[in-house]
């Protein structure tokens, strides 16, 4: 049975003061849920977040990781880092990391590779651009994503791994993949991960949909077969629209 998952992913917001309120808010209101909720904070505020949500069905995770476990790489971090502050999952290859800091399939490989190397969980992101849906490549780019920076995974590798689906033209912009739409790219990426994997592990596996979901679009996307919940930018950054989230799936 594969997980229902409701991340929020914080990117460059939140001072440990806002972490803090944020949080105590949080536990306070916190639905009773089937769903995993995860909260990817900055570096800076991942210690006292776990410290502070671990009594409670929380995870703190990480927004990124380098793919070496130790050297000469100055403002990076390691897997062995995050564990150490009571981190055991990490979001890689998101858009932006891809888009802003040169990040490509191949490094993703590496990042892949590191994780599952460490017993780090992860959230694998794939996302197209608008001209790659618009030339009607965006299944060829999603595929590409998958064959580079997953597939040379062993197949007991799959229990460390999450996929979100997050169109790059749907992030931060108000603009959502319609629901038909994000389950067909859904279906598509089980299917790719079925082709070489089997059914068993493409069944097992949760696909969560990100690029901007919000309190009013998110139970008609949680409806849809394929897609197991979400990855939140904008709306998990306040306690009322993240709680509305977690209670549409
Ligand atoms: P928004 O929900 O703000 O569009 O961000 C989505 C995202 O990038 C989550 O990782």
């Amino acid at each position: 049975m594969r997980k229902k998952i409701i991340a929020g992913n914080w990117k460059m917001f939140k001072d440990l003061v806002e972490a803090n309120d944020f949080f105590k808010q949080l536990i306070e209101k916190l639905p009773d849920t089937e769903a995993e909720v995860m909260i990817a904070p900055s570096f800076t505020n991942l210690w006292h977040s776990f410290q502070i949500t671990r009594d409670y069905p929380i995870e703190i995770i990480a927004q990124n990781m380098h793919e070496e476990n130790l050297g000469a790489y100055t403002g990076e971090v390691s897997a062995e880092m995050l564990k150490s502050v009571g981190v055991q999952r990490v979001i890689l290859g998101h858009s932006e990391r891809r888009m802003f800091f040169g990040e490509c399939d191949e490094q993703l490989n590496l990042k892949v590779e590191c994780a599952v190397n460490n017993e780090m969980n992860f959230i694998f992101c794939v996302g197209e651009e608008m001209e790659d849906r618009n030339s009607n490549n965006h299944f060829k780019v999603i595929k590409r994503q998958l064959d580079i920076g997953l597939f040379e995974m062993y197949p007991e590798d799959w229990k460390h791994a999450v996929i979100a689906y997050e169109p790059v033209w749907a992030i931060g912009t108000g603009e959502t993949a319609r629901p038909e739409q994000a389950q067909e790219m859904h279906h598509f990426i089980r299917k790719t991960i079925a082709d070489v994997y089997g059914n068993e592990i493409a069944e097992n596996v949760s696909i969560l949909y990100g690029g901007s979901v919000k309190p009013d679009n998110a139970k008609q996307l949680f409806q849809q077969p394929d897609i197991d919940g979400a990855l939140v930018g904008g709306a998990s950054l306040k306690v009322s629209s993240f709680i509305k989230i977690i209670q549409a799936i």
